[in-house]
């Protein structure tokens, strides 16, 4: 059992290097399926869900070869079908990323129901349509997907809801199949954009990725490339909110602002002064903020993989502060920890109402998922006091050498290993 102990009240000061996107990542890696061919992916980040996907893939039959720490060597020539069973894909849900990419290359795929963090119930009933739509035949049985199809031909496809993983996993069906696919309602996300430069990269001709019309058109190979990963909006959006709420002058670099744009303003909003400079924002703060209120929303409205890190911040804020998270109806488990700490916050349904305290105490805290856990070293860097997170196996899913990038802003955080 691994844990965090941090030791808060420390302001932080230095400059911290933002890795490269989590959520494109794990969407790319499997991709790679659908070239037939070797690819280079570049600027990954050290997580363990990149891990996961590598030795994934390997088991499939690809060959994957570290060339250095951040870059992995993706040949998935030898690969000649795609069974992910449940001991293979219950460790993260893009897993299911698999059906849309074998299914666009083999035009069949097994892969078991995906698993992933719990925030929510996660349904892919989007994901599922658009394949029928293509012309697969998708069954469920004894907890696996199965995704089958003579031929995929381009359809016309309105998500009902706005899925990123939908989005994504239409396009890997579609950018082989006969004609021209168009996914309405689509997804906006940055990493939505980056997966659109990879296919086309390896030869696809996908346009109008960022926009709520993508049009696809089928082509009959895809081929390698080489693809540098977009900086993560989310790692570099925490760092913001930690820099926020410890207090100091942070400069957080490889960013791309305009992905950051939601977050930046509700920050200002706060009192904290922050400045564009290129490739990177400095942040200062002072930490006594003023709440203010977020709701979450799809880009690029305020991202929810930053509601419960930001959700801490808010509870030392002045004023009281309203959270709406309406993408994910289970994304309060942090809540409950922070109370731990003395904040006082009061959910109803998808709403929190945060009464902004004096200062947070460290307690020993309980991460519930990769998110919550942020949430509770946000948390802990303003807490009067030392707090110890358990579960920091969550937290390694999505940020890449957490403490080592905190301890050299100055923050006071060590890793123990207890039974
Ligand atoms: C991706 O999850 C991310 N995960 C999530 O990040 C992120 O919170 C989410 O997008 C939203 O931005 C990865 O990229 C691996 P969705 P995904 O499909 O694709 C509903 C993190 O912390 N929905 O955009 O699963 C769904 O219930 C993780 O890094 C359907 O109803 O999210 C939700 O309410 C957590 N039917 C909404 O859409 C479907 O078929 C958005 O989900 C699919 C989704």
């Amino acid at each position: 059992m691994e844990k965090l102990i941090i030791e808060g009240g420390q302001q932080l000061q230095g400059t911290v290097r933002i890795s490269g996107f989590k959520n494109a990542a794990v969407a790319i890696i499997p991709a790679t399926v659908l070239a037939g061919d070797t690819c280079v992916i570049d600027n990954l980040p050290q997580i363990s869900d990149v891990k996961i996907l590598a030795d994934m893939l390997s088991s499939l039959g690809a060959t994957v070869k570290e060339l250095r720490p951040n870059t992995l060597e993706i040949n998935t020539t030898a690969m000649k079908d795609c069974y992910a069973d449940y001991e293979l894909a219950k460790e993260l849900r893009a897993s299911y990323y698999l059906l849309g990419a074998a299914l666009g290359r083999f035009k069949k795929a097994k892969v078991a129901y995906p698993g992933g963090c719990s925030i929510g119930s996660r349904p892919i009933d989007q994901h599922i349509k658009g394949f029928e739509a293509l012309g697969a035949k998708v069954t469920i049985e004894h907890g696996i997907i199965s995704v089958e199809a003579e031929k995929l031909v381009g359809a016309e496809i309105y998500l009902d809801v706005v899925s990123v993983g939908a989005t994504i996993n239409i396009m890997l069906a579609a950018v082989m199949a006969e004609g021209t696919t168009v996914i309405d309602n689509a997804a906006k996300e940055p990493h939505i954009v980056d997966m659109a430069n990879f296919l086309n990269c390896m030869g696809a001709d996908v346009k109008g990725a960022g926009t709520d019309v993508i049009k696809i058109k089928g082509v009959e190979k895809l081929g390698g490339c080489i693809h540098t990963v977009i900086p993560d909006q989310i790692e570099a959006g925490t760092y913001m909110i930690a820099a926020a709420a410890a207090g100091g002058d942070v400069l957080i670099d490889n960013v791309i602002p305009k992905h950051l744009e939601a977050i930046t303003a509700k920050l200002k909003e706060m009192g904290v002064n922050i400045i564009e400079n290129g490739e990177s924002l400095r942040i200062i703060s002072s930490g006594n903020l003023k709440n203010v209120s977020i709701k979450t929303l799809v880009y690029p409205g305020f991202p929810t993989d930053l509601q419960q890190p930001m959700s801490s911040l808010l509870t030392t804020a002045k004023g009281t502060g309203i959270v709406a998270e309406t993408i994910f109806e289970g994304r309060f488990k942090h809540v409950d920890e922070l109370k731990r700490m003395g904040a006082n916050i009061k959910v109803e349904g998808r709403v929190a109402v945060i009464h902004g305290v004096k200062n947070l105490t460290g307690a020993k805290v309980v991460a519930s998922d990769l998110r919550a856990g942020a949430s509770l070293v946000v948390a802990g860097l303003m807490a009067k006091g030392e707090t110890e997170i358990e579960n920091v196996q969550y937290i390694d899913r999505g940020y890449d050498q957490l403490e080592q990038k905190l301890i050299s802003l100055g923050a006071k955080v060590r890793r123990e290993h207890r039974e």
